[in-house]
């Protein structure tokens, strides 16, 4: 089946208001507070628009699958991370759309190169580490990091770590989409 593409920023809007509202698998927030506090995470950081977007928009692909709470333990891995790429790929360009691509990626690389990382994963993300290909070797670990993007995907993981803390305050969604429309690919539709 082809994954499904994004061709309006309405659309996004209204995948929040809609499976946004789900639990972030398996954590004490829902998936639109986990977005706005790891976009959140990236702007106080002075990340580049298009990273606080990635930020923003990097689950966006377990909103797509309608990932249940309970996919995880029941061994399902539901790639959110490439649904979620190729679905924005229409709206944004590879700064937006590789950070995305590569975060899960990014948690395997930090777990095999950065000691004491995997005993700060939430349990959550722990469970699902092993469905997305564990702990990377060596080999895997300088390929990843020789891509480009590799950087910005593990500030990006490491904002969503962070991003998972009960009643945080943070900006609106239209705070946020606000910087997506400014970072559109030109040809996109700009339905705000
Ligand atoms: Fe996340």
């Amino acid at each position: 089946m082809k994954p499904p593409v994004i061709t309006r920023l309405d659309e996004l809007e209204t995948l929040f208001a809609g499976a946004g509202g789900q639990l972030y698998g398996g954590e004490a927030i829902n998936q639109l507070e986990h977005a706005l506090q790891a976009a959140l995470a990236a702007e106080s950081e002075g990340a580049t628009p298009e990273l606080i977007v990635a930020a923003l928009l990097h689950d966006v692909g377990h909103l797509i699958t309608g990932q249940g709470n309970d996919d995880v333990a029941s061994g399902i891995n539901d790639h959110h991370e490439a649904i979620g790429a190729v679905a924005l790929e229409a709206l944004f360009s590879e700064d937006v759309c590789q950070p995305i691509a590569l975060h899960v990626a990014a948690k395997r690389f930090l777990c095999a190169t950065e000691p004491g990382y995997i005993k700060r994963l939430s349990p959550a993300s722990l469970a699902s580490l092993n469905l997305q290909g564990g702990v990377m070797d060596a080999l895997e670990a300088a390929r990843f990091a020789a891509r480009r993007h590799a950087a910005d995907a593990v500030r990006l993981r490491r904002w969503d770590e962070v991003a998972k803390v009960p009643k945080l305050a943070t900006p609106p969604l239209a705070h946020y989409l606000d910087i997506a429309q400014r970072v559109l690919r030109p040809a996109s539709s700009v339905t705000p």
